[in-house]
């Protein structure tokens, strides 16, 4: 048995932790939110910020192995640390700063969309002029959900956007998008598997709805998963790297393929695996940190679709936080799973939970799915 660390106790950690109970390992969480989904719902939590030094010393002298749940873990304190980490800080360094980020998918030929780096302290706005308008300008460091990103169509929004952000800034051409999907790799230090591709719709920048088998052409599958397995290895990945990809068209008018983001972690796009996979992706990296040779997920028959549950719905039924009135599943048999996060505070975009639908298509599990959490927001 191993003991394993988990830096941050999000819905991502508590259900990663389930899986290393289930599988027999240990679990300790280090998190200070007394509110979190891990505080909420388990034993062995640290209650301390992830950049304090005697929490960390504790933390890893408790732990064989130590993963984090999201990639804006400050990685400057987890220094002395490195030997424990999966995974690695070098991981996590290029993942969390935007600028090393495209830098390095560039350097190593996988194709992220045109972009430039404004280092901090340099002019963005005649950055982004020269760069060509419209463009969308992301902070370098501690962006998720969109934060951070502003839209810049004409030079208005450009004397508009603030001057600065944390570790500069990342200009990106805008692309015309047919769709953005994503790829879950999971490697040890023998093997890789990854899963099959999703497809996200997002809404007001935040993932609504995962869908498999993603409504994208095979070519395009496959090229995501061999763009995927490659940077995972050159990264020299191990534990699971999520690379998520948009397909569309640039200024160049080619319609194609391009890699948008890496996150070295679980991802809220695989809620669905833990329905959908014969290994879901909490199992995949729970595996791979107790020692256990990662296996090749399958999907199951028929199709899947998560749907995220955000505050709003709490709210639409007049509720603060806690429980969810969940009577209209009734009518859903086809939902799956409800899995609510234990937050007590529902706030307005915030994710408090997701479910998932299995149908015969792609179409009809979303249909269902949008149908099921509109009977929700609007009980009765
Ligand atoms: N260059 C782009 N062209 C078109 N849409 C984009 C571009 N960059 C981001 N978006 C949209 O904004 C969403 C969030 O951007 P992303 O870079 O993934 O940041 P975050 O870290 O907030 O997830 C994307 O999922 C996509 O819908
Ligand atoms: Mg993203």
């Amino acid at each position: 048995m191993a003991t394993v660390g988990i830096l941050g106790g999000g819905q991502l950690g508590l259900m990663l932790a389930e899986s290393l109970d289930r599988l027999g390992q240990g679990v300790v969480v280090l998190e200070p939110d007394p509110e979190s989904p891990c505080a909420q719902r388990r034993s062995h939590v640290i209650a301390a910020k992830l950049t304090d030094p005697t929490a960390l010393a504790d933390f890893f002298a408790r732990v064989d192995i130590a993963t984090f749940d999201s990639e804006n873990t400050p990685s400057g304190p987890l220094q002395p640390y490195a030997a424990k980490l999966a995974p690695s800080l070098r991981v996590l360094e290029v993942s969390q700063d935007r600028a090393k980020e495209k830098t390095f998918l560039s350097t190593h030929g996988f194709r992220p969309v045109s972009f430039r780096v404004v280092a901090p302290g340099e002019d963005v706005r005649a950055a982004a002029l020269s760069f060509g308008l419209p463009c969308i300008a992301k902070s370098a460091l501690g962006g998720y959900d969109g934060k951070g990103q502003y839209r810049l169509r004409t030079e208005g929004d450009v004397e508009a956007m603030p001057p600065q952000a944390p570790g500069g800034w990342v200009l990106e051409e805008v692309l015309q998008l047919d769709s953005e999907v994503s790829c879950l790799v999971a490697r040890d230090e023998r093997s890789a598997v990854s899963f099959p591709i999703f497809e996200n719709l997002h809404t007001h920048h935040i993932l609504d709805l995962t869908v498999v088998p993603a409504r994208v052409e095979q070519a395009l599958q496959d090229e995501a998963r061999q763009v995927a397995d490659g940077i995972a290895s050159a990264l020299g990945l191990v534990g699971l790297l999520t690379v998520e990809f948009f397909i569309g068209t640039g200024r160049d008018g080619v319609r194609r393929l391009y890699v948008n983001e890496l996150a070295p972690r679980v991802h809220n796009s695989g809620h669905v695996t833990r329905q959908a996979c014969t290994v879901s992706q909490f199992d995949a990296l729970a595996r791979i940190l107790a020692g256990i040779p990662v296996v090749q997920p399958e999907v199951h028959r028929g199709a899947w679709c998560m749907g995220q549950l955000l505050g709003d719905v709490w709210l639409a039924q007049g509720r603060a936080g806690g429980a969810l009135d969940l009577t209209a599943w009734r009518d859903f048999p086809d939902v799956v799973d409800v899995y609510v996060y234990g937050k007590r505070e529902a706030r307005k975009n915030r994710k408090m939970g997701h479910y998932v639908v299995h149908a015969d298509t792609p179409e009809r599990a979303m249909e269902r799915a949008l149908s099921f959490r509109a009977a929700l927001t609007h009980p009765g």
